[in-house]
């Protein structure tokens, strides 16, 4: 039901021509390389939106987050095919600014800071990663002005963040989660699943099936659940796990062995030179 065609905005001013939505807006925010776990963002966020809403995708390769080892020279950029993956998915608007727009004075000397929770699991493997997540996201927030913005749950513990900051510092937005998007055999869809060879592929099947194996022993207890999904990780020659744990849902702690309710069994591992990340919500006890 989407349209085949949908403008770019290239910054602040041409974002503003496109004009105030007749009712609310809703921001899905990507790095591009669309696929379908960010079409499920922005199903969800057409849906929810009451007509004469306006739906802006912004993509943007946000360089503060990437840590010098990583992956920003060559995470892909795909804006054509991006674009029109948006406009199929619902969205009325893309944004993708310039590094030049986002930052004209170069890497910004005010950023957010996450915090302690900003230090820890993703934040301890890729340092200032999650200062430089909230710090983009905060900018675009300010610069789409929405009423919703969602953020999936594939990424739980910068969602966590996210809503964090929104509350900390009083953003006048309202933060909606979305489901991680799968393929058939259990891999979360992820821009970098492309870098993974048909054998890295299959090894990293192991994390989807980690989880699974988890969220099956929720029934006896935190322990349980760990050693369960450690088993399977373990297992996998071509993984590399970097770290599991079994968490609050909200401040990332590992729960007690004598936890019961709500808990995140999430994890990190590198298959090859990727580092892939996954994780389940599940009730424990
Ligand atoms: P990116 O990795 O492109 O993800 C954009 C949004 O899509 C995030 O909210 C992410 O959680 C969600 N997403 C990714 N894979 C998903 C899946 N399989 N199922 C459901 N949702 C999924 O996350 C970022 O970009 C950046 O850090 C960003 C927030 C845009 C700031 O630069």
């Amino acid at each position: 039901t989407g349209r085949t065609a949908i403008p770019v905005a290239r910054d602040a001013a041409e974002l503003h021509r496109y004009g105030a939505p007749d009712t609310s807006r809703a921001v899905v925010m990507t790095m591009g390389a669309l696929h379908e776990g960010h079409a499920a963002n922005i199903r969800a966020a057409r849906a929810l939106l009451p007509p004469g809403g306006q739906l802006v995708v912004t993509v943007y390769v946000n360089p503060l987050q990437f840590g010098p080892d990583e992956d920003y020279e060559r995470y892909p950029r795909t804006l054509e095919a991006d674009v029109a993956l948006a406009a199929e998915a619902g969205a009325d608007l893309v944004f993708a600014p310039s590094d030049a727009v986002m930052y004209p004075a170069g890497p910004p000397a005010v950023r957010v800071s996450a915090g302690e929770l900003g230090e820890r699991l993703e934040g301890a493997s890729r340092p200032g990663h999650f200062d430089g997540v909230l710090t983009v996201v905060a900018k675009l927030l300010h610069l789409t002005r929405p009423d919703h913005a969602f953020f999936g749950e594939k990424d739980a513990q910068q969602l966590a963040l996210i809503r964090g900051m929104v509350r900390d510092l009083d953003f006048p937005v309202e933060i909606v989660a979305t489901p991680t998007v799968r393929d058939p055999d259990g891999l979360a869809r992820s821009s970098r699943n492309r870098y993974l060879s048909p054998s890295e592929r299959a090894s990293a099947l192991a994390l989807g099936r980690a989880l699974r194996a988890g969220a099956a022993a929720a029934g006896r207890g935190p322990a349980a659940v760990r050693a369960a999904a450690h088993e399977v990780l373990a297992a996998e020659p071509g993984v590399a796990p970097d770290y599991l744990v079994l968490a609050g849902p909200l401040d990332f702690r590992e729960v007690p062995d004598d936890h019961t309710g709500e808990a995140v069994l999430a994890l990190a591992a590198r298959v090859g030179a990727t580092r892939l990340i996954d994780n389940v919500r599940i009730t424990v006890g």
